[in-house]
């Protein structure tokens, strides 16, 4: 864990608008993460609803879907007055920057990310926009318009992680040292890819199957049912063996991660117990631990004037950090800088 000293160093991190509620993949792979960085750096953190127009939503959906994203935040522990956590489309330089961005990065470098394979096969190529494949590169500029130094994130998002550093260094090698901060991906390995609890071998998604995904603000019944249902494997006993019992290791990676025991000390526990004992006490520990954050989120959506306060704070601040970056970054292109 960093020191104290790294308090004027910067983290960035952001989450997509796409669903009613975050599910548990987001929380134990990346806001978890974003609420422990905030004792050792300065954290900025956004709803990338910039980011969410690749999927073409409907506008009165992703409006909702900002705020209650947003709702989720803090509910979480994203703390306003140590965290600046703003709206992504508040801050015009996200765009302005990945305008720069986009004039270094190669179109075959862009084409090679997974991500964008994966979904554009899925689309094919009438349902593709240049939006969709400019997506890593809006990721890159994210990160760098803050300085940020550390990315807290889940495994999915290494490559774009990789993307984003090629890019910072390219910015110093053409345009001088200082240009751009080169950021590293912060992966908590134990929790960086939770798997859907009806395909273990699927990251949990939200465009997974509903009784796959334990979403965040679902009825305490359903999160107990889900997880009862959840898919194991052939065999009783439960091991922590994720290659040849990958359902069972999910659970208790999650386990793990919710109470803070080891998935050793976990196997200890239920030595010569069923897997049903073990979805059993699952199922109790996720719905407690999730229902103070239900509660939360209905708070903070309860009171849009203190949820505007906060978003407008935050935007407030995020601009003054993402002027000047940009500032630097425009005038080293030779384009000149908006008064
Ligand atoms: P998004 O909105 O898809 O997901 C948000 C975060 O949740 C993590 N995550 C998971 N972690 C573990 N297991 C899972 N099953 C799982 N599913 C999702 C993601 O890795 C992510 O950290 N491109 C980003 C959003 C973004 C961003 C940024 C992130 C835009 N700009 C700048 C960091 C920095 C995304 O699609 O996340």
């Amino acid at each position: 864990m960093a020191g104290v000293s790294e308090l004027n160093r910067r983290a960035f991190s952001g989450i997509q608008p796409t669903a009613d509620s975050l599910h548990l993949g987001n929380y134990l792979g990346a806001l978890k993460q974003w609420v422990e960085l905030q004792s050792s750096f300065q954290c900025v953190y956004s709803v990338v609803d910039l980011h969410a127009l690749t999927v073409g939503p409907d506008p009165a959906a992703l409006r909702q879907r900002v705020r209650a994203t947003a709702a989720q935040f803090l509910a979480a522990g994203v703390d306003p007055e140590r965290s600046i956590l703003f709206i992504q489309s508040q801050v015009p330089e996200h765009a302005m920057l990945t305008w720069l961005l986009n004039c270094i990065t190669g179109f075959g470098e862009a084409g090679r990310m997974t991500q964008f394979k994966d979904k554009s096969a899925r689309l094919g190529e009438k349902g593709v926009t240049v939006g969709l494949f400019d997506y890593p590169v809006l990721m890159a500029a994210d990160i760098l318009l803050y300085d940020a130094h550390v990315v807290p994130v889940g495994e999915d998002q290494r490559q774009h992680l990789e993307l984003s550093r090629d890019l910072a260094e390219r910015l110093n090698a053409r345009y001088g040292e200082g240009t751009a901060v080169v950021p590293e991906a912060y992966i908590v390995k134990s929790t960086a890819k939770i798997y859907d609890l009806q395909d273990p071998t699927a990251k949990m998604s939200k465009t997974g199957h509903p009784s796959g995904i334990i979403e965040l603000l679902d009825e305490p019944k359903v999160i107990a049912k889900r997880i009862k249902a959840a898919v194991t494997d052939s065999g009783m006993e439960i091991t922590w063996d994720p290659e040849n019992k990958p359902g069972i290791a999910n659970l208790l990676s999650i386990y793990s991660a919710l109470t803070g025991k080891s998935p050793q000390q976990l196997v200890q526990e239920y030595e010569g117990k069923m897997y049903g004992h073990l979805k059993v006490d699952l199922a109790d520990v996720a719905v407690e631990a999730l229902r103070p954050f239900r509660e939360k989120t209905a708070l903070f959506l309860a009171d849009p004037s203190q949820l505007d306060a906060i978003l407008d704070q935050g935007a407030a601040r995020a601009s003054e950090i993402a002027r000047q970056v940009y500032g630097r970054v425009a005038q080293r292109f030779g384009v000149s800088v908006p008064r």
